[in-house]
């Protein structure tokens, strides 16, 4: 990891890290592999305090189907407790649970620039994308989501003073707004938000999809981690079936094959050791089937996650637990953002006229 800014938190200052869950969709391999396995995993290893939580206040900006918003929700709530999120350890709480982040959210609002926002890239890129057209005006189908997302991301952030913020290549520009965003807040009324730094991981491993693109759910070409949502369709087979959907080159099973122009050995290094990597190395160099290659792939991926779509399954028939779960996290969540809105607030003025008893 390293990170993006340079931040003047120095080492002795307990890391608190904070990250966020868009609710749309459902998480696939590339997802699995680039995010989830390793957010968890650098928890487990470490002594830093950790908020996660499920940004569904973003996940209605980009998505207007609320059975999809509710189902999606409660899919990666179930993906990142069965793949071995501890809620005791992590702070895991949906954003719309703690309504002081919105709150907070329209108080950054009114002292951040409104030029600030104009700069944000998703904007820009829809409003170009409008240019390009003619006769369209340049916010066309844009919304004031949209347009405001980096402040609401601001406040999840700034809410929590979190130091340190995990996030993909994308979301940098993002990071960088809640600092300002924060700056502004603390020059104008009082020193109250700590500065958040963007932390990216540079040699995270991108995935490639079933057609040889980048595995993205808007190519379509994505392996779900726990299958489609489809009750009717056993998961494994389903990824077993994906996993013999991956494209190939025509070589002839004895043929040498270049392991390292192969996305199924690019899979296969995601999930296996440094010794199993080089022994499927030779087995290429010497000349593998691409169906027996691809059935290493699918034995590989299962030993690993197998025993997380047991729980995710469980979970899933049970969203009472998942409930309790995020009720209890909301709890923990809010014991912090209650006195961070109130510091908010009698920063800028609003408070009680008098105390009553
Ligand atoms: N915008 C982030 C994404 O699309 C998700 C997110 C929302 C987030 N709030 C956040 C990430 C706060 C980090 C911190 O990936």
């Amino acid at each position: 990891m390293t990170d993006s800014a340079k931040n003047p938190t120095n080492d002795s200052t307990p890391r608190r890290i904070l990250t966020g869950i868009t609710t749309t969709g459902i998480p696939h391999l590339g997802n699995y592999v680039g995010a989830i396995r390793p957010a968890i995993q650098s928890i487990q290893d470490s002594d830093d305090e950790a908020f996660f939580f499920l940004a569904d206040y973003h996940g209605i900006i980009k998505c207007y189907d609320p059975q999809q918003i509710h189902e999606s929700t409660k899919i990666i709530a179930a993906t990142w407790l069965a793949c071995g999120l501890d809620p005791e350890r992590v702070t895991f709480y949906r954003q719309s649970d703690v309504p002081e982040i919105p709150e907070l959210a329209w108080v950054l609002n009114c002292s951040c620039a409104k030029g600030l926002m104009n700069r944000a890239h998703a904007y820009k890129a829809s409003v170009d994308a409008n240019m390009e057209k003619n006769d369209v005006d340049p916010d066309q189908g844009i919304t004031m989501g949209l347009f405001g997302y980096p402040v609401l991301m601001a406040a999840d952030i700034l809410m929590f003073n979190a130091t340190h913020v995990p996030v993909g290549r994308d979301q940098i520009q993002h990071i960088e707004m809640a600092r300002d965003i924060a700056g502004t807040f603390n020059h104008k009324y009082k020193e109250l938000f700590t500065l958040p730094t963007a932390m990216v991981d540079d040699d995270m491993p991108l995935l490639t999809g079933l057609d040889g693109r980048k595995m993205s759910k808007s190519y379509g070409n994505t392996i779900p981690l726990f299958g489609d949502n489809n009750p009717q369709v056993d998961a494994e087979k389903q990824m077993h079936k994906a996993i013999m959907k991956i494209v190939t080159n025509s070589q002839l099973p004895e043929e040498a094959k270049n392991p390292d122009d192969s996305a199924i050995f690019e899979i296969y290094k995601a999930f296996a050791t440094p010794a199993e990597v080089a022994e499927m190395r030779a087995r290429y160099e010497s000349g593998i089937g691409w169906g027996e290659a691809k059935e290493a792939l699918f034995d590989k991926i299962n030993s690993e996650v197998a025993p997380f779509r047991a729980r995710y399954n469980e979970l899933m028939a049970n969203p009472k637990e998942l409930e309790e779960i995020l009720q209890m996290g909301a709890e923990k969540a809010r014991r912090h953002s209650r006195k961070q809105l109130d510091k908010a607030r009698r920063a800028i003025g609003i408070k009680p006229l008098a105390k009553l008893k």
